[in-house]
């Protein structure tokens, strides 16, 4: 029968285990067999009990729990090729040649690179004498599906990545939060969010959460920004307001690209307005915690499409991502995902907001 393996990989993401969830119930439901890969592609390459099949049960009671069950890392090992060609040869071990990996861009590039190395690999393992010919023969192609897992909802060609609804829910909850205090005190609170080069969190939560100012990475502000951000926020202190909230980005620069964090922002606040300014930095409180309601269903979706997929595929096939896009599931090839995704970082290192954000070309307007 079919055999297919699942991991996590990079930064975890709230939805993760409900795709896992899908993924394998999926598999078994269509008669595949299936099987965690524990601490993303480092149980690959170490083998033994970090690929464990897994039934039915093994992913009860996990749907609405944060993190991912089955481990994730970010795997040096994964980026050499020793590494690689380990996990090819503990991967048929249990004669695997099918992978849905759920990570980020850098995690869905690295397996795109397994995928194209595979035939080597194999040949490589033959020659050493650490894999026999007839099951190299047996399994020419790895076939494989991505789902994007990432709070920041920063991947090119999907709506939303697994984990930033849950996300965005933790940051407007510690906006309303903090906006009690700062309203008690009459102060400003400066909050710095996640999202690494993509602004997507920091935008959604300021509207969200109704601050009075944000600053992301693919807008920086113009020369004279911090006498516009403080005028606004006197603005609302001279119509009755008793909190300012602004939120800043961990990307966040200016238009020559030099970082503007939070505490620069906090210090321009305290010496233009004399007003008493914290800042809060969330921090990983946003990657925990249990996934929204959107990102079970949608996470479930995604596992069960990619799972279909890959079950369907040739092993010719170049592998895609599964994303939401639209209200549907949108199958992208997955290198252009990747490549688009790290066109847009370029463009927007080079100062090219406008075309960064047409080139994103996300529903959401980030
Ligand atoms: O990609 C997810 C993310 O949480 C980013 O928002 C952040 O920049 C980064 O990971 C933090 O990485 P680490 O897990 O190493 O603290």
């Amino acid at each position: 029968g079919k055999r297919i393996g699942i991991l996590t990989s990079g930064g975890d993401a709230q939805g993760m285990n409900a795709a896992v969830r899908a993924v394998v119930r999926t598999a078994i439901s269509l008669g595949a067999e299936v099987y965690a890969v524990f601490e993303g592609y480092q149980g690959m390459i170490d083998g033994g009990a970090g690929i464990r099949r897994f039934g039915w049960d093994d992913v009860g009671n996990v749907l609405h729990r944060g993190g991912t069950v089955i481990g994730t890392f970010r795997s040096k090992d994964f980026r050499e090729r020793a590494g690689r060609r380990a996990a090819a040869r503990n991967l048929l071990a249990n004669g695997i040649d099918r992978l849905v990996v759920i990570g980020g861009d850098g995690s869905l590039s690295g397996l795109d690179l397994f995928r194209t190395e595979w035939p080597d690999l194999l040949a490589e393992l033959v020659e050493a004498g650490e894999l026999d010919q007839e099951v190299a023969d047996a399994h020419p192609a790895l076939m494989i599906a991505g789902l994007v897992g990432s709070i920041d909802n920063d991947l090119v060609g999907t709506d939303m990545t697994i984990g930033a609804d849950s996300a965005l829910h933790r940051i407007v909850d510690a906006i309303d939060d903090l906006a009690s205090t700062a309203a008690s005190h009459q102060r400003s609170f400066v909050v710095e969010v996640m999202g690494r080069h993509c602004g997507y969190l920091a935008l959604m939560a300021a509207v969200a959460g109704g601050c009075d100012y944000v600053l992301i990475p693919e807008d920086p502000p113009e020369a004279g920004w911090e006498e516009r951000m403080c005028a606004e926020l006197a603005r609302g202190r001279a119509a009755g307001r008793r909190d300012s909230i602004v939120v800043v980005a961990e990307g966040a620069t200016d238009r020559e690209g030099n970082a503007i964090t939070s505490e620069q922002v906090r210090q321009i606040i305290e010496q233009r307005l004399g007003e008493d300014t914290r800042v809060t930095i969330l921090g990983h409180v946003q990657r925990g915690g249990r996934p929204s309601a959107f990102d079970r269903w949608c996470s479930t979706w995604l596992g069960y499409e990619a799972v279909r997929a890959l079950l369907a595929a040739d092993p010719g096939s170049e592998g895609h991502v599964f994303g939401i896009r639209g209200n549907r599931v949108a199958a992208v090839p997955l290198m252009d995902a990747v490549r688009n995704t790290r066109e847009v970082s370029h463009l927007i290192d080079a100062g090219d907001y406008t075309a960064a954000m047409a080139a994103r070309g996300q529903s959401f307007g980030v």
